[in-house]
């Protein structure tokens, strides 16, 4: 099965088997098959946070799963579960259309439900981690189902548990906790500034919020359905708050935001790449966006491999320069980093 039109980045890969399930309830019995079960399968949500280096080794799968529940709902908060084949934007409206509040600022972020708690999606100021309550998933190792509860998903900055072993589970739903009462979250840089634009004064409603949201990423960030993107390329930095000190002091623009903890600081990826030259820059068809340094694109026929092979070019130009290791955040098939 062809997989160009399964990866935004729309590059050209080929699976020896495509499964396509409309119930989780059918993995076991999947994974009971010799071709799922001995080899590693590639989960495929919306294919927005992948680069196809090569073909995948084993089977792909998709879950073409959409049911949404409210599970609880005590007029103050209410617990949502989504299948894991529920398109990410989708889900959104849907909890703002219910009057639940909480992921008005990951609007428009592309790919699945399912895909979401694996890197743990997140944009302006807010992680998908914070509201999510418990994942479901099929265990591969123990053959049956689970339910993790959120502090046992290990998230972190694009980053979870489920990252870490990556052919162990494949999630078939997510719940998500959320808030009746709307406690907007205006901190990040320029969307005040779009609410203002909107004529938006005082206190916004949520679907607001999002919208102010849709309106930043529609102007920041490539449209995958024009330009094959997958969003950005690669991680923010994490480095040691010393080594942040000392580079803010030679580069006083250098935009710093806080880690995880005291001692660490996250460094805008972006602006190292941009002071680099590479806005814009093309090799035959593999490129940097011109609105986004951190976006790569593919103008056309651009190779999974020369997209890789540009990505580790930008990287090597940010460790000279910089002294900065800058990884690359979609999952890579066919190569390693
Ligand atoms: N900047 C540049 N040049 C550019 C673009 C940005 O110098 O071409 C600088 C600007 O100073 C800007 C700063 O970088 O203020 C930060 O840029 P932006 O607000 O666009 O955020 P980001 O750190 O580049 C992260 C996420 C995005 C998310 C935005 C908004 C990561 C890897 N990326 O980008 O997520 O939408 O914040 O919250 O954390 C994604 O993960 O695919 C993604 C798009």
């Amino acid at each position: 099965a062809r997989l160009d039109a399964r990866n935004t980045f729309g590059v050209r890969a080929t699976a020896s088997m495509l499964v396509e399930a409309t119930d989780a309830a059918a993995l076991p019995e999947l994974f009971g098959y010799a071709m799922l079960r001995d080899a590693s399968t590639l989960v495929l949500g919306g294919g927005s946070n992948l680069l196809l280096a090569g073909d995948p080794p084993g089977a792909v799968l998709a879950l073409d799963t959409r049911r949404i529940d409210m599970v609880e709902d005590d007029g103050t908060r209410a617990i949502v579960r989504a299948d894991a084949g529920v398109g990410w934007h989708d889900f959104v409206l849907w909890t703002l259309g219910h009057g639940l509040a909480g992921l008005e600022n990951l609007a428009l972020i592309p790919g699945t439900v399912g895909a979401a708690p694996i890197q743990n999606i997140g944009a302006y100021g807010v992680e998908a981690c914070e509201h999510v309550h418990a994942v479901e998933a099929f265990d591969r190792d123990g053959g049956g189902f689970v339910r993790l509860a959120a502090a046992d998903c290990a998230f972190a900055y694009r980053d979870s548990l489920f990252k870490h072993v990556p052919d162990r589970y494949v999630v078939s739903a997510v719940e998500f906790s959320l808030s009746r009462t709307f406690q907007p979250r205006l901190g990040y840089a320029g969307i005040e500034d779009e609410l203002r634009a909107m004529g938006v004064d005082g206190s916004p409603r949520a679907a607001q919020v999002a919208e102010a949201v849709i309106r930043i990423r529609r102007r920041k960030l490539p449209d995958p359905a024009v330009v094959g993107n997958a969003g950005s390329f690669f991680k923010n930095p994490i480095v040691p708050a010393a080594q942040a000190e000392a580079l803010l002091a030679a580069h006083p623009a250098l935009p710093m935001f806080r880690g995880a903890d005291a001692d660490s600081r996250k460094l805008s990826a972006a602006w190292l790449i941009d002071r680099c030259g590479w806005k814009g820059h093309r090799d035959g068809d593999a490129g940097v966006s011109a609105e986004h340094a951190l976006v790569l694109v593919n103008h056309g026929q651009a190779s999974g491999l020369e997209l890789l092979a540009l990505a580790r070019r930008i990287a090597e130009s940010v460790q000279l320069r910089f002294g900065v290791a800058i990884e690359p955040e979609p999952r890579i098939i066919g190569a390693t980093w």
